[in-house]
């Protein structure tokens, strides 16, 4: 596996691709790599005849200082990972390198980044759509592929690509869990023992949710996820939104025709934990 550090060289190494004429799948990461991140890796190699991840902490998408500076970073084990998947090559850029000024760049998502995620991480996908499309720039991907856990952040990008003419296509890859339910995310690694234990509540939650949507409405369901979950004692929800999966905007039935997707994000600790549910199972 090829390990690139600088942009010059990751623009031969691509410069060479092109010219062979293959096609190349991105996988852009924060590192902290898991089974989720092999699974988009794996689904790059199944479509694509090169696989080329990024690690790049983005301190653009951080709004909170002390989550950027808790975010795990262990970039020998993640180079283990990567070249046990048989990734090809991975980029690895520094700060300076990929912010050598400060990017003013003010993206426009058309009101699909102002509720949930957007609502409660002022900035966040702004600085998302900053470094991805600086990415995209660099790496000029085929096929990217992002996993389905950061539901809104899949259509954020789309957005993106739509709205710059992008010419890559976007693979949403199905969300990957612990055995006992929990979707995988890097900052599982924070959690205490006690909030790592009671997590799981939050996907069980959601699918009996999904069970009960077919007696209940939307308000009646959202209201008894909120309180099952904070019932704990432990976890804290911070919203409970159903969207559907095109516009997100927040659904007022549940048949409406549309595939409704269940959003949440739960405290969890210290720890910020999101997960989601398609309704129309
Ligand atoms: O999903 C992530 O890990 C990040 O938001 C991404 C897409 C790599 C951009 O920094």
């Amino acid at each position: 596996m090829q390990v690139i550090y600088k942009i010059p060289e990751l623009a031969l190494y691509i410069e060479r691709l092109k010219k062979q004429n293959l096609e190349i799948g991105f996988v852009p990461t924060m590192g902290a790599l898991h089974e989720g991140h092999l699974s988009l890796i794996g689904n790059s190699k199944k479509r694509c005849p090169v696989t080329l991840t990024s690690i790049f902490v983005n301190p653009t998408q951080f709004n909170d200082p002390n989550d950027l500076k808790n975010y795990p970073r262990d970039l020998e084990t993640d180079l283990k990972k990567l070249a046990s998947a048989s990734c090809d090559a991975v980029f690895v850029p520094s700060e300076s390198d990929m912010y050598p000024e400060k990017d003013t760049r003010v993206f426009d998502f058309d009101g699909i980044d102002t509720l949930m995620e957007g609502e409660h991480r002022p900035g966040h996908f702004n600085g998302v759509a900053q470094i991805v499309s600086k990415l995209f720039d660099l790496v000029n991907p085929d096929v990217a592929f992002f996993g389905q856990k950061d539901f809104q952040q899949v259509a954020i990008i789309r957005k993106m690509v739509k709205k710059l003419n992008l010419n890559v296509q976007i693979v949403a890859c199905p969300i990957i869990r612990e055995t006992d339910g929990l979707a995988m995310s890097s900052r599982n690694l924070l959690l205490t023992e006690e909030h790592r234990k009671i997590a799981p509540l939050i996907h069980q939650t959601l699918m009996q949710a999904v069970a009960k949507s077919n007696g209940l409405s939307v308000p009646q369901i959202k209201s008894w996820v909120v309180e099952t979950i904070n019932q704990s004692g432990l976890l804290k929800v911070e919203y409970f939104e159903v969207v559907d999966d095109q516009q997100l905007i927040p659904s007022k039935t549940f048949k409406n025709g549309k595939n409704n997707i269940g959003c949440i994000a739960v405290w969890a600790g210290n720890i910020r934990l999101i997960d989601n549910i398609s309704f129309n199972l």
